[in-house]
């Protein structure tokens, strides 16, 4: 049995990765360490709140007895840290809990897993940390680290930590970097979730800018394979990008949203620019294709389509959402523009 510590399990992408994991393989058993932030609903949980082999702790990643406690109790050998602040806006809004959680929380993770011979450490990062792209090329794993954001500044600062423990330490960890994920279960503010639910109850649509930046956008599934992989066959110390090769304006999401939904495009309201907006995101996967054998396997066209479906079948899920504290950071953040 391989006992993993999972952190940030409650948010969209832990959660998917730990129901599937726990479907997929009885050779895991899972703790779930989540502080339950705005981002964490248990509810994301249900089906695998029953098995044996899942443990739920409520806590932060930054409480060091917490972690070194969990990690002797359940005589954890591996780590993979999901848990961080995630949504750009809000880093923009206010940046201290970002480097807090993103960066603080690592190196807490960082550390007691260091004391403890954790086997494996895998740093679940993100394309963001290596800037803008123009109009042409793709990030590889030896493009250098420009983070532009609050956010994407504090996950390269634990980017670069884990890879010092490496260094220093000759800790086993990996870094995955993915593009924009989507999928059932994800948070109302980023970009899909937010525009077929506002859409659903005929709100305006807000499109930041001219509406043309680009993003690669991946399958939440697809993103999680991929982890598993590097989890298990990833080099020490090694960086793998993955993306899905799948391009697209924010505008033409945007659309196709309203198309599936049969609402018209006079709800599409452009707004405000994002300060400090990233351009182009792509990113160039071979490494993990051809050291891992990992491809993507959802197409966009059914993604997309599995993804509008999902918010439609569970009304009650984001309906709950948004009728609380999301609603006042929505008019907070729209409010002036
Ligand atoms: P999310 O915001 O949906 O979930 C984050 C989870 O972390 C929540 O359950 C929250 O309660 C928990 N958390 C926050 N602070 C914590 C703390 N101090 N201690 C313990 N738990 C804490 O985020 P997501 O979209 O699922 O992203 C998960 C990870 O993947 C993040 O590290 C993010 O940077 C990375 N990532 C996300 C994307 C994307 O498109 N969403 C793409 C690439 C990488
Ligand atoms: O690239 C990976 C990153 O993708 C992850 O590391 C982040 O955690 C995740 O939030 C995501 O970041 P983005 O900033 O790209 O995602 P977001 O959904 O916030 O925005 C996607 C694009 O849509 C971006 O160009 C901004 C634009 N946008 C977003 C919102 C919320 C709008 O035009 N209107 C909106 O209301």
């Amino acid at each position: 049995m391989h006992n993993i510590l999972v952190t940030g399990g409650a948010g969209f992408i832990g959660s998917n990765f730990i129901n599937k994991l726990l479907k997929d393989r009885d050779d895991v058993s899972l703790v779930n360490l989540d502080k339950l932030t705005y981002a964490g609903n248990l509810e994301n949980l249900k089906e695998s709140e029953t098995n044996s082999r899942y443990q739920f702790v409520k806590g932060d990643i930054c409480n060091s007895e917490l972690v070194d406690y969990i990690i002797k109790k359940y005589n954890i050998k591996h780590v993979i840290n999901f848990a961080a602040e995630s949504h750009v806006d809000r880093s923009i809004l206010g940046s201290q809990i970002f480097y807090q959680t993103n960066v603080i929380g690592t190196n807490v993770l960082l550390e007691v897993s260091r004391r403890n011979d954790i086997e494996k450490f895998v740093q679940v990062s993100t394309d963001e940390v290596y800037g803008s792209l123009g109009p042409d090329g793709y990030f590889t794993e030896s493009t250098p680290i420009s983070p532009n954001s609050p956010y994407s500044s504090s996950k390269a600062g634990a980017d670069m930590m884990v890879q010092a423990f490496h260094h220093t330490y000759g800790m086993n960890v990996c870094i995955t970097r993915c593009s924009n994920n989507y999928g059932p279960l994800q948070f109302p503010e980023k970009l899909i979730p937010l525009m077929i639910i506002n859409a659903l109850n005929n709100k305006q649509l807000p499109v930041y800018g001219d509406g043309l930046n680009v993003r690669d956008w991946i399958f939440v599934h697809d993103h999680n394979k991929a982890i598993e992989m590097v989890w298990e066959k990833g080099k020490p110390g090694e960086v793998y990008n993955i993306g899905s090769n799948n391009e697209k304006k924010n505008i033409e999401i945007v659309k196709l949203i309203l198309q599936y939904l049969g609402k018209g495009e006079d709800l599409i309201k452009y707004v405000k620019d994002r300060p400090g907006h990233d351009r182009r995101y792509a990113i160039d996967s071979s490494k993990i294709t051809a050291e891992l054998g990992w491809q993507p396997l959802k197409t966009f066209e059914t993604g997309i389509a599995e993804t509008i479906d999902w918010y439609l079948a569970n009304k009650n899920w984001w309906e709950r959402i948004i009728s609380g504290e999301y609603e006042n950071y929505y008019q907070n953040l729209y409010g002036s523009r």
